[in-house]
């Protein structure tokens, strides 16, 4: 049933968002807002999860699936338009993600790698195997901010 309902609803929802995340930006600072919310959204949810894992919420299993699918889904989303000339040095992006787009996008892929295996997790309501899933979305988080996020 969930094997279904993953390739039944997730893969074309996941088609859907890539055949989006192609669009064409018309001005730079849009791409620029567009990768910035995305991002502010996906910590939120990541957050939710966070105070779970450090013991400062109970655990809710649907509460924490729903945050971790979103996750996931958003981590999808942004990476296009990270990639448009122009924006990089002036705002929190680093000029390198430009100049080394293929290192950015092994990080990207990364952080989507992870969260899939953490809403897996979350699917499941294996809370121990969450607390490890969610180590490893936060470091894929830390490795690209360390590599090409200014501070
Ligand atoms: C592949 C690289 C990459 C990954 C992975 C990544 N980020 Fe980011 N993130 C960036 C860059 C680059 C910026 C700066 C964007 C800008 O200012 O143009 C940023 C900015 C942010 C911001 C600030 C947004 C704002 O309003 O300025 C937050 C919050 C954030 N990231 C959270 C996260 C979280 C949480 C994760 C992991 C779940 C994550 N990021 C994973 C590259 C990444």
């Amino acid at each position: 049933m969930k094997k279904a309902l993953v390739f039944f609803i997730l893969v074309p929802i996941g088609m859907m968002i890539s055949g989006l995340a192609y669009a064409q930006f018309a001005r730079s600072e849009d791409a620029v807002a567009y990768r910035k919310s995305v991002m502010v959204v996906i910590a939120h949810h990541f957050g939710r999860i966070a105070s779970v894992v450090k013991g400062d919420k109970a655990y809710e299993p649907k509460e924490v699936a729903q945050h971790a699918d979103l996750v996931a889904v958003l981590s999808k989303l942004p990476w296009d338009a990270f990639m448009v000339p122009g924006t990089a040095g002036k705002t929190g992006m680093s000029k390198e993600a430009l100049e080394q787009p293929d290192v950015f996008k092994t990080f990207a892929e990364l952080l989507e790698k992870e969260a899939g295996l953490l809403s897996q997790a979350a699917a499941e309501s294996n809370l121990q195997d969450i607390k490890v899933r969610f180590g490893s979305v936060g470091g894929s988080c830390k490795a690209c901010h360390d590599k090409f996020r200014r501070r």
